[in-house]
Order: structure tokens, then sequence, then C-alpha cells
């Protein structure tokens, strides 16, 4: 069992003890919202709602767009039809939908692109209403929705996510704003802020999200960065199924990071840390891995996840390193940061090595201990020797 997944295992406990969820009461409380008043109140939301999307389609990129569009919150069409075709993202949120959204639920979609994940829940959920800022993508949501059974559940919204809150309750968020470590895409700060406006309009329990969680590791490599003859030490994304020839994994990932959604998350990361070098060469990669947790299956303790691509980031200065060195790591960035935030605050030394320390323990220690000492020394002894 890998790190990631054992820390996912811990997490999971502790969710599953301290789950505040009862899934009955829950409807219970959600159905006493929906009064006659709540539903007028909806449908003039709607019709107001309506009226803005006409002002805003008719508009060029306000300010804020262009903000989104410079940090890398729109994605082009293009890139969508990669996110269609990525069978690994795909299936898992299609499971972990169908697992959440139950009969007759009423679902928020933030960050909606082409709709499809609100088209998963529309196949259980009462309505749904999908988020969009991005003005050719609500174009072109309603335009697929339209095409496919039950897509007329789902109200594709011209909306910001970081402003909008639906008209009543819901039982279960959908968000995708997902780069690998947290980085350059708003999921952190789109969900904490949704979290407050909701609280303070509608009271508790907060709606299910989706991802529940994410987990997030680190992880020492020695990469090739020769592209016929030319050196290109380069910010790369990786395949998590394929076999890298030109990477070597120099010690197992160590987690730094777990955020779990249903409580306050902190939009700075920060993380000091230590690897267990594996073999010799030369460290001049960080390679981070990101575990989306996006449904916690409680009755069976198990999760449905869907793992980002890797992201390995070259070091500025290259560490050479032994096996069995301890290399010393740490970094800090705020959720939704650029990449180059991240490289630029990665911090990669080796502790000073056992050798040294051996040096340094024998001719000072050994002749002044008394002799019950002695059995002491040899322990410490053996475990230098043993890491030496
Ligand atoms: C990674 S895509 C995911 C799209 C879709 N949920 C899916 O899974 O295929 C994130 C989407 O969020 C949208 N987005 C980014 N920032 C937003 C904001 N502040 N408000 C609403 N949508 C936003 C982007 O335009 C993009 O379509």
């Amino acid at each position: 069992m890998d790190l990631v997944t054992t820390s996912a295992c811990i997490w999971l406990g502790h969710r599953i003890k301290y789950s505040r969820l009862n899934p009955f009461a829950r409807i219970r409380r959600i159905k006493s919202f929906i009064s006659t008043h709540s539903l007028s109140f909806a449908f003039a939301r709607i019709s107001k709602q309506d009226k803005w999307d006409a002002t805003m389609e008719s508009t060029m990129l306000t300010e804020q767009e262009f903000e989104s569009s410079y940090l890398g919150q729109f994605i082009p069409l293009h890139y969508h039809h990669n996110m269609l075709m990525d069978e690994n993202r795909m299936k898992s949120f299609k499971a972990a939908i169908a697992h959440t959204v139950f009969p007759g639920a009423k679902v928020l979609e933030l960050g909606g692109g082409t709709g499809v994940l609100s088209w998963f829940a529309a196949a259980k959920a009462e309505k749904v209403w999908c988020v969009e800022f991005n003005p050719d993508m609500v174009r072109e949501a309603r335009r697929l929705l339209s095409r496919n059974p039950d897509g007329d559940k789902v109200e594709v919204v011209h909306a910001d996510a970081f402003e909008y809150l639906p008209p009543e309750p819901v039982d279960v968020v959908i968000c995708e704003m997902i780069h690998v470590a947290m980085l350059r895409e708003k999921q952190v700060e789109v969900i904490e802020a949704f979290k407050r406006r909701y609280t303070a309009r509608f009271g508790g329990p907060l709606p299910a999200f989706i991802p529940e969680a994410v987990i997030m590791a680190a992880q020492p490599l020695q990469q090739d960065y020769d592209f016929h003859g030319y050196q290109a030490p380069i910010v790369q994304f990786q395949e998590i199924t394929s076999i890298l020839p030109q990477t070597v994994e120099m010690a197992r990932p160590e987690v730094y990071s777990i955020l779990d959604f249903s409580r306050p998350v902190d939009q700075n990361i920060g993380w000091e840390g230590k690897f267990r070098i594996e073999r010799s060469g030369t460290v001049n990669a960080m390679r981070f891995l990101t575990k989306n947790v996006l449904a916690v299956l409680t009755g069976h303790s198990t999760t449905i996840d869907w793992i980002n691509h890797y992201l390995a980031l070259p070091l500025a200065e290259p560490v050479s390193v032994n096996a069995n060195d301890t290399l010393k790591v740490s970094f800090q960035y705020r959720t939704g940061a650029s990449i180059p935030s991240l490289m630029a605050a990665l911090r990669v030394e080796v502790e000073v090595r056992p050798a040294a320390v051996l040096a340094n323990v024998r001719p000072l220690h050994v002749p002044k201990w008394p002799r019950y000492a002695s059995f002491a020394f040899k322990k410490e002894y053996r475990a230098l020797a043993a890491i030496a």
C-alpha cells in the first residue's frame, strides 16, 4: 500500500467515525425549506438571472473575466474535448456522482464547462444548476445539453462561481476546478467562498461536496531532461499510468497535505519534510501527486478517486545524493497560485550524512560513558551503521 493510499485510509477512517451525515434527517431538513414561498422566490431569481445572462453575453470580457483568463481559469474549448476523452476522470466522476446524488436531489455544479458532470447528476437529480463563467462554454453547454435526454433538468447559469448562490438549498455541490497540487485553478477559493455565502443565506447543514477531499504528496526524482541532445529542464505533466523511462523515483512519496472540504480549508499550504533516498544519483526534480477523493463509500470503507497527471518541477539547483541519505525538502504556496510560485519556493538539501555523524560520535562519547551506557551506545551505533 503506497503512502498516499495509507493517508487516504487514515483520513477515511476518521471521516467514517465522525461522519456528520444522517441522510434522512438531512433530506427532511431540506424538504422543509422548499415551501411555496421559496419556490416563487426561485422563479423570480431565474427571470432576473436570464436578463443578466443576456447582458453578460453581449459584452466583451470584463476585467474580472480577463483576470480569471490570465490566471488560467478559462480553459479553451479544445481542451474540454481532452477532458471528455480522459476516461480515468470521466469514469470516476460518473461513479462518484451516481453514488452521491440521490433521486430527487437538488444539485449545483460550479464551473460546469461542457455540462457533462451536471448531466451525470441529472440522471437522478430533480434539478441541477450548472454555473459557468466563460460565455463560450455557457453557449456550448446549453447546445450540448439540449441534445441529451434529461438535459432539460440542467439550468446553465452564466455567472461567477465566486458570487452565485442557488435559489434554494442544494444537496450536492460538484466542483471540478482542479489542477495538480491545487495550483492555478480556484477550487479551494471557490468552495470556501461558497460555504461562507451558503451558510449565511441558508444556514446549515452544508451540502455534500464532490470531491470530498484532496490528498497531495511530493516525491524527489532524477529526471532526464535530454531532448535529442538538447538539455531542457522544464515543467512536465506525466501520465500516471505510463512507464516513464526518463524518470527515476529517488524516494517514496510523502503526503504533505490533506484538504477535507467538509471542514474549513486553509489556502496556505506549507510543508517541511524528509525523504529517505533509496538510490545514489542526482535529485533534479520534485514530483507532485494529487489524489482527489471524489466520494467516500462509507458502507464499504473505500473511496472513488481520481488522480491528476503528475506534475514534475525541475529544481533550480540539482542535489547529488547517496542511497540512505536524508533529503530535507520544504516549500509553501497558496492554492490557486501559479506553478512558478511553487518552483521558486522549493528548497531541497541533503541532511548531514550518517558517515559524518559516525566520525564525530565514536571518539567523543565512548571513553567517557559509564559501563551501563555502552549498551545504549551499541544500539545507537548499530542504528547509525544500518543507515550509513
Ligand atoms: C476544469 S473545467 C471543468 C469543466 C467541467 N466541470 C468538466 O468536468 O468537464 C473548469 C471550468 O470552470 C470554469 N470556471 C472557472 N472559473 C470560474 C468561475 N469563477 N465561475 C464559473 N466558472 C468558472 C471554466 O471556464 C471551466 O469551464
